[in-house]
């Protein structure tokens, strides 16, 4: 008798669990357009629910089938394994929407850089074609002032506001060859980079080594804009943050892929603790991402900083497959 109060007790209490089962996979039926999957276990719950009432309330003077209980249970495993199977369609549907969502969070990124390109290399011809001459003018007219009949006041004066504008000339030019480089456009990727180097190798101690194997290949524009901006990114930190004494960069062209490799002896950092915070870092990992890029940053305290970014030059910048899974690692 005790056994039989234990086993209602353990059939009551499954019970309950399968009904609770049951409302939520109702509910659930609602909620996702795979809904044989909810209807197959609900099926599955309502007959291993039969058994459990035969079993707890047999009637009297009636002895049921073991037969029929094999039945309840055969059928209501196959219910289960059916279950499973239609999941494994509803995970396949969730697989494709997550792809579906990486594309388009990637062909936004796209948009956005390739805006921003534009954006800056506009501002960048504005300033040069327009406020560039304005100042030129300005020269010129100061050139042209007679200045013999000036006192040694007046002539250091006007030495010292050509001196101004000479300067105010050459940052016109720096700042729009920075905002956008006139070089990378018409000479490419390693030109860019090698006149980068130059003109910021001048104002540092640091000794910056460029090595390349490409000479005048022009690559997909996305491509050059991207990598160069990585480059700059890379060296301008490690100038900025890193008290480095040598920078070494060595930029190959291997059948169709692109590789950076990017290294300071300076002291070092953790990625990981500055990969959310850091505009800079961030920007390169969005930037190598929107090229379905691989990019691979490994630094730790007192050891420098490595880099590594391959790009592959025949993959598309949004591809429609399946992608190729792209790594990001921050170590
Ligand atoms: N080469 C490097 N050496 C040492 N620290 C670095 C280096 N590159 C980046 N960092 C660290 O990572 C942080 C984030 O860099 P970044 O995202 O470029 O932002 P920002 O340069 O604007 O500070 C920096 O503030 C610096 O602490
Ligand atoms: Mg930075």
């Amino acid at each position: 008798m005790e056994r039989s109060i234990g086993l209602i007790i353990v059939i009551a209490i499954v019970t309950i669990i399968q009904i609770v089962a049951i409302i939520y996979a109702a509910h659930l039926i609602r909620r996702t357009k795979y809904n044989l999957i909810w209807i197959l276990c609900i099926v599955g719950f309502l007959l291993s629910l039969v058994h459990h009432f035969l079993q707890l309330f047999p009637r009297e003077g009636h002895t049921i089938d073991s037969g029929l209980f094999i039945a309840l249970d055969i059928a209501t495993s196959l219910c289960i394994v059916l279950a499973v199977l239609f999941a494994n369609r509803l995970v396949n549907y969730l697989d494709r929407l997550n792809h579906q969502r990486a594309l388009f969070n990637k062909r936004i990124m796209t948009a956005v850089l390739r805006t921003e390109e534009r954006s800056r290399s506009t501002f960048a011809k504005e300033l040069h074609d327009s406020l560039g001459p304005l100042l030129s003018s300005v020269k010129m007219s100061l050139s042209a002032l007679p200045g013999e009949n000036l006192n040694n006041e007046e002539q250091e004066l006007l030495k010292n506001t050509r001196n101004i504008i000479d300067e105010a000339i050459r940052s016109v030019r720096e700042l729009s060859n920075n905002m956008s480089p006139q070089i990378l456009v018409d000479f490419g990727l390693a030109q860019g980079v090698q006149s980068f180097i130059t003109r910021i190798g001048a104002l540092h101690k640091a000794k910056i080594d460029f090595q390349t194997n490409l000479r005048k290949e022009r690559f997909d524009n996305d491509i050059e804009v991207i990598l160069y901006r990585v480059i700059c990114e890379f060296i301008n930190n490690s100038l900025k943050h890193s008290g480095c004494s040598e920078i070494t960069i060595s930029l190959q062209l291997n059948d169709d892929t692109l590789k950076l490799d990017y290294a300071d002896n300076g002291k070092g950092f953790q990625p990981r603790s500055v990969a959310d915070c850091g505009m800079g870092l961030s920007n390169i990992v969005s930037r190598i991402d929107s090229l379905n890029g691989e990019l691979d940053i490994r630094s730790s305290k007192g050891k420098g900083m490595q880099a590594t970014v391959i790009v592959s030059l025949k993959q598309n910048l949004i591809t429609t497959k399946p992608k190729k899974r792209w790594q990001r690692r921050l170590r």
